[in-house]
Order: structure tokens, then C-alpha cells, then sequence
């Protein structure tokens, strides 16, 4: 099954950006992507497995259910673990609002990036709380694009920026969305809440962070969308053509990108 609002689509570019997304991000985002030995955890909304392949070896005491409603990424989640010959991750095709569990059955859960796509964060979260164990740990991850600034800096670059947040927004979701994963996991009640600014700057001599995140996570996304953007008018195709390639840009040898993704952790009572 797949889900029509999903602003990225499932191609095999954005299955490979997501893959790209998850290399890159590692040490910033799952340096403490750490469960306690033995945890059963919930993975949501896993996706073709990007991070899944990151969580799962970090975590080899754990075992990981990891579900996503896209039966077609489901399939390919379990190939790429399959080919990695990583053995603790069972998946599962399921809607992160109905999810097919018992209430707490789970000692720990994540979601990463699905949140800013979902048109009812709370109402997931808070389903994702009822399978969450008494004393259990949730941790969501999400970015916001709101914290993009560069150099150089262009108001065209912005505009095709400004696309993505609006169809995202058309869809239900929130491009915006990490800004406020502390009101939004102390809303469903979560105790010890704590949100983390992860901020990705990249200048040239990161070059692995000028691949990996300016070209093929942050300006692939933003490209990605360019068509669906020119066909509802919202952008003219010169416009968003010269937002990408100054996009580009920020990744030459005195080019600066900068972006923040924030990462929040609660506790069920
Ligand atoms: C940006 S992708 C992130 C995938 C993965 N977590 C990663 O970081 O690579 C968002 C995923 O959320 C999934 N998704 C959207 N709505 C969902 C829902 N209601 N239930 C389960 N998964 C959902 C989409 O199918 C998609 O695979």
C-alpha cells in the first residue's frame, strides 16, 4: 500500500537520498541512538530501512519491529537488511495510527523524519505511546527547514525552499515540524522530556558533508519536488531552477550550508 500524501514520493532517487540522508546523518543524529540491552523496540515509519541499518548493528542486543504503511518499502527495508546480513529486525506493513500491537508491548520506540508528514503528529504519538511500555523510552528525530541558512545566500534558493514547505503543508505535514517536538511529546503526556538541537554545518573541508548533505540529502529533497511545484504554480520554472543550482553553489569551495535537526526523548510513566 502506498501513502499518496507523501511529499517525497517512493522513487529510487528518493530511496537513495534517504540512504545517503542516513549515512551522512549518523554520528549527528544516532550517536546516542543507544536502547538497554535486550530492549524489544518499535521502529516507525522505517521506511526502505535507511536508518534501520544504522539502529539495528548500533544495537545488537536489541531486537527492532520496524513498520512503515508502504508495503513497497517494507520490500526493499528487507532486502538491504537482508543483503547486510543484519538479523535482530522483523518488519512489518502497518499504519502508524492503527498500529496491529498490544498496548505496551514495547520497551523502547523511534521515529525519525515521519512525524513532519503525518497530519495528526499527536494522534500518532499518542498510539505510539500505547504500545510503549510503563518506563519505556520514545525518541523522535526531525528536522526543520526553517533552520536552512547559507552562503552565498539567495532569495531564490530560499523561494524553492519555501515550495517544499508549502506542498508538505498541502499534504497535512509540517517541513517546520522540529521546532516544537518539546510541545508535542510533553502533550501526549511524556515525562523527562529533553529536545536536542543537531545542527549540520558543512563548509569544504567536510567533504563527505558536502556530498552527503548538500548535494544529495538537502538539494536532492528540494529537486525532487520541483516538478509538482511548477505544475501548481507556486513557483516559475526559472525561479526554482536558479534556487537549486545556487543550492549547489553553497557546496563549491567557499560555499557554507547549515541546517538543524533536533532529537527528542520522553519517557512513558
Ligand atoms: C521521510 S520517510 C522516512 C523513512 C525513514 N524513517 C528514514 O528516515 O529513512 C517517511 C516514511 O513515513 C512513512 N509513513 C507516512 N505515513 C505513515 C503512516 N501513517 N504509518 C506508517 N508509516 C507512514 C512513509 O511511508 C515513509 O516511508
Amino acid at each position: 500500500m502506498r501513502s499518496a500524501k507523501y511529499v517525497h514520493g517512493y522513487s529510487d532517487r528518493e530511496a537513495s537520498r534517504l540512504n545517503d540522508q542516513a549515512d551522512t546523518l549518523d554520528d549527528i543524529i544516532h550517536n546516542d541512538t543507544i536502547f538497554p540491552i535486550g530492549s524489544y523496540v518499535l521502529e516507525a515509519g522505517c521506511g526502505v530501512g535507511a536508518q534501520t541499518k544504522i539502529i539495528a548493528p548500533k544495537n545488537p542486543h536489541s531486537s527492532f519491529m520496524s513498520i512503515d504503511v508502504s508495503e513497497d518499502s517494507i520490500t526493499e527495508a528487507k532486502k538491504l537488511v537482508k543483503s547486510l546480513e543484519i538479523k535482530n529486525v522483523e518488519f512489518k506493513q502497518a499504519d502508524i495510527y492503527n498500529l496491529p500491537f498490544e498496548s505496551e508491548t514495547f520497551d523502547c520506540v523511534i521515529i525519525c523524519f515521519v512525524l513532519e508528514h503525518l497530519h495528526n503528529p499527536v494522534q500518532a504519538l499518542n498510539e505510539l505511546k500505547r504500545v510503549l511500555k510503563k518506563g519505556g523510552t520514545m525518541i523522535a528525530i526531525e528536522g526543520d527547514h526553517g533552520s536552512a541558512f547559507f552562503y552565498p545566500d539567495s532569495q531564490c534558493a530560499h523561494l524553492a525552499i519555501e515550495c517544499q514547505i508549502r506542498l508538505q503543508g498541502q499534504n497535512g505535514g509540517n517541513s517546520n515540524i522540529g521546532r516544537e517536538l518539546y510541545p508535542l511529546l510533553k502533550s501526549v503526556g511524556l515525562l523527562d522530556v529533553s529536545v536536542t538541537p543537531r545542527m549540520v554545518y558543512v563548509d569544504s573541508s567536510k567533504p563527505k558533508l558536502v556530498e552527503g548533505f548538500i548535494k544529495n540529502t538537502f538539494t536532492a529533497m528540494i529537486e525532487g519536488i520541483g516538478e509538482q511545484a511548477i505544475k501548481q504554480g507556486i513557483i516559475d520554472p526559472l525561479t526554482f531552477k536558479k534556487g537549486v543550482k545556487d543550492l549547489y553553489r553553497t557546496a563549491e569551495s567557499d560555499g557554507v550550508f547549515s541546517y538543524t535537526f533536533f532529537k527528542g526523548f520522553g519517557t512513558k510513566k
